[in-house]
């Protein structure tokens, strides 16, 4: 991929926001799991398994931080599970150090001044409630069924899981940033996200690991299936599951020959996505 051409622009009313372009970064990272595809696309939206995963990472960032004299931030606010029509889901949570405009305590001062203006900008843009939730909100999204958009705090990235075969997936998997940054910043941003995802990230060996037991475990048991309950009976919050639940049930209906799109939620479920307050069923 071309690191000096692609850019996206984003459109909108607001004169204002078409200066806001996204850079897509080059050196797209490329990988084999072997292990059926659904699978990525479960641990994609999950948001309980980075203690226990990745501890190895958590344990290199924590002595990093404390270099710099700091540590690492609580994770606090309101977190949301999240899901659509059709299968789309994900999750919403606070991203303590998400890169794009929150800084990371290991950058230099003017890295964090540059980070510190484009917080500011946004919250001159859309208001200081919006523009804080934009600074500050980790989000990950999967469009269905195979395409994941995850704005997180080791960086924004797409994430596309291709089937080969039934146990085999490819990802491709390519990073985004801010169009008109500097080099130094765009390095912090690059070293973010090569430090935890990545054929060379301390992240993405321990779920390739994961993936490729589970995939193991169940060619053991041809009747075996995950519990994917958790958070069934309140509002689902971002390390529940109802985001997998929606994946699930809209690959059922597909399977079955149905058209159209699946109700996401679970039974007697309102919705919490700033929708309506109907209750649906899968
Ligand atoms: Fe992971």
């Amino acid at each position: 991929m071309d690191d000096q051409t692609d850019s996206i622009p984003v459109s909108g009313p607001d004169p204002a926001r078409q200066r806001l372009h996204w850079h897509i970064v080059g050196g797209s990272a490329r990988y084999t799991i072997r292990a059926n595809w659904k699978l990525l696309v479960e641990n994609s939206m999950d948001d309980y398994h980075l203690a226990t995963v990745h501890q190895t990472y958590i344990e290199y960032m924590d002595r990093r931080l404390a270099a710099f004299g700091s540590s690492r931030a609580k994770l606090s606010g309101a977190t949301r599970g999240l899901t659509f029509p059709g299968g789309h889901g994900g999750f919403l949570r606070s991203g303590p150090g998400r890169t794009t405009a929150n800084s990371s305590p290991l950058w230099s001062e003017q890295a964090k001044q540059q980070v510190a203006a484009l917080r500011q900008q946004l919250i001159e843009r859309h208001g200081e409630d919006r523009g804080r939730e934009m600074a500050d909100r980790s989000r990950h999204l999967l469009i269905y069924p195979n395409l994941m958009f995850q704005d997180s705090p080791t960086g924004m990235r797409f994430r596309i899981i291709w089937p080969i075969a039934a146990d085999t997936l490819d990802v491709l998997q390519t990073d985004l940033v801010p169009h008109d940054e500097s080099p130094e910043l765009r390095a912090y941003r690059h070293e973010g996200s090569r430090a935890f995802l990545g054929p060379g990230g301390l992240a993405t060996p321990d779920d390739v690991e994961a993936l490729e037991a589970c995939q193991a475990g169940f060619a053991a048991d041809p009747h075996a299936w995950s519990d994917l309950s958790r958070g069934m009976h309140r509002s689902p919050q971002s390390n529940d599951e109802i985001q997998m639940r929606s994946f699930w049930r809209q690959w059922r209906r597909l399977m079955m020959g149905r058209t159209g799109m699946s109700g996401a939620m679970d039974r007697g479920q309102k919705m919490h996505n700033g929708g309506s307050d109907a209750t649906t069923q899968g």
